[in-house]
């Protein structure tokens, strides 16, 4: 086995990460790539570092993970290739069980192409369940950073596990800090339910806690710039580094409380299909996905179980794309008759029909949807003192509700709901009749990481609702995310809430703590 060249230099980059820049050569290159020998070696380079995207990893299943980067020396370059040649790029990746990577376990190489803005998603396989495991790339004599993954735990297991969950990161709103304390915690899984870029134009001179000039995205090009933009973010770097991550969009990924084909409003149904097209390509793009959801035009399936051993069968559902239009205009509705029409859809016939086969199958001591939109019943004070139902959540599409509550409130079933969307944080119990019913389950509602900015401990607007609906047992409307330590026994889910967002470095603290046990639907305030 031919020599392998001097050893790599190590560098600090603008943000004091220590980096490596290499290059590996002719002989030496082969021979470090057929060998044991670890597979990044030699001298330093000029050319710019094209790894300012982080990486990222995702959907771990028992004995694979989705590896992901994005070559882009220049992320925000306007042809929206991220400063890339119009050429394919080979890109070296591995995965070893120590940090230092003197025991790697799998290694390989993959094309980066521009028909793909040079995104790279490598589904890592032959791996153990349930352990903690290191990745990096390395392409045009650049080393990526470290990240950390983990494999879903084996069947026959159910060990602790720490989930985190975030949604609604609007970055011209402030500051990702809460991403940045998540990753402190060192969550086995990230689940991120939507609103992960928001499309509205930049503000590059209101006073806005970041402002960027780019106006609103429409074509392919304009949503991997929007994508480019947050994934430079360090904090989200930091969570994407240090967690997988299981993702489903939203309404803003592509367009405000769009349904089904149906825009917000000014769009034809073709225009809102070519936007959708463009959108869904940048979102598989940017994420670490598996090749199962990669779109094919305006369609992709995003929808799927992440299993995670006898612990959790977690059900990451598409509240969007096959959605009926929301009843009587949209809004918050004090009337809508429309809204309890037993035909309406949220899931579309299909991902319903998985969901109930999933629900039959299932043997997983919690059976969690990772979803969008407000679950349980929620009505909300108007001005003039009246209570009215958030359209666009499952109050519009009650029928569809109770058929999903069929599905899993069972007495041998646990079952949790995970959200996103409000912007503030909820825990309350789900009933399948009155709330005065036995609760089947609980909803748990995370609030957004920066949308409507810092938010207030002023309990004027949450006291009615709080009044109104007695299912709701809290609610917060500050910025944050929660995390769930999950047991065989129990289900404990703290509300994190950051200080503020509009200037970074808030501190982080824990509202309020709830437990589910199992075998016994209902929430204890344990904090
Ligand atoms: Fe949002």
């Amino acid at each position: 086995m031919a020599t392998i060249g001097a050893m790599s230099d190590s560098t600090l980059d603008p943000r004091g990460r220590a980096r490596r820049t290499l290059l590996v050569t002719g002989a030496a290159a082969v021979a470090a790539w057929a060998g044991r020998a670890p597979l990044l070696a030699m001298r330093d380079v000029s050319g710019p570092d094209p790894f300012g995207m982080g990486v990222a990893s995702g959907d771990p299943w028992a004995d694979s993970v989705v590896l992901w980067t994005r070559l882009a020396p220049q992320p925000f370059a306007e042809d929206g290739f991220g400063g890339m040649p119009a050429r394919d790029v080979r890109v070296r990746w591995e995965v070893a069980v120590d940090e230092r990577f003197t025991r790697v376990v799998r290694r390989g190489e993959v094309t980066a192409r521009p028909s793909s803005a040079h995104t790279v998603h490598v589904e890592a396989g032959g791996l153990s369940p349930g352990r903690e495991y290191f990745y990096r790339f390395e392409a045009m004599g650049h080393r990526s950073r470290t990240g950390r993954t983990r494999t879903a735990p084996a069947r026959g297991t159910a060990p602790s596990t720490r989930l985190g969950v975030v949604s609604c990161s609007r970055y011209e709103t402030g500051y990702f800090t809460a991403y940045k304390h998540l990753a402190a915690e060192r969550p086995d899984l990230v689940l991120h339910l939507g609103d992960y870029i928001y499309e509205y134009q930049g503000n590059p001179k209101t006073p806005v806690a970041r402002p960027f000039d780019q106006g609103e995205i429409v074509t392919l090009t304009d949503y991997r710039r929007r994508h480019a933009l947050y994934r430079t973010d360090p904090d989200l770097q930091e969570l994407h580094a240090t967690a997988p991550f299981a993702v489903v969009w939203d309404d803003h990924e592509l367009d405000n409380n769009w349904a089904g084909d149906v825009a917000e409003d000014g769009q034809t149904r073709e225009q809102l299909l070519t936007r959708r097209a463009a959108s869904f390509q940048a979102y598989h793009e940017a994420m670490p996905l598996r090749r199962a959801a990669r779109p094919a035009g305006p369609s992709a399936r995003l929808y799927r179980e992440l299993a995670w051993g006898d612990l959790a069968s977690i059900y990451m559902l598409d509240t969007r794309q096959y959605r009926d239009d929301q009843p009587c205009g949209d809004g918050n509705r004090v009337e809508c008759d429309e809204r309890l029409r037993p035909s309406r859809t949220m899931l579309g016939r299909e991902q319903e029909a998985w969901l109930r086969a999933r629900a039959v199958a299932s043997r997983a001591r919690w059976d969690v949807l990772g979803q969008q939109v407000f679950f349980g019943e929620l009505w909300r004070p108007l001005p003039d003192g009246r209570y009215a139902a958030p359209m666009d959540s499952w109050n519009g599409y009650v029928a569809a509700r109770g058929r999903v509550l069929d599905m899993f409130a069972r007495p041998d079933r646990n079952f949790v709901v995970l959200t996103g969307d409000v912007h503030r944080h909820y825990a309350g119990t789900l009933h399948a009749g009155d709330p005065d019913t036995p609760a089947v389950g609980a909803e748990f509602v995370t609030t957004s990481v920066t949308s409507s900015g810092d938010g207030t401990d002023d309990m004027t607007s949450i006291a009615p609702i709080l009044a109104r609906n007695p299912a709701l047992k809290y609610s917060a409307d500050k910025r944050g995310y929660l995390v769930a330590d999950v047991t065989a026994d129990t289900w404990t889910t703290h509300y994190r809430v950051v200080s503020y967002v509009t200037r970074p470095g808030a501190p982080v603290e824990t509202r309020r703590s709830f437990v589910v046990e199992a075998g016994r639907p209902g929430l204890v305030q344990v904090g």
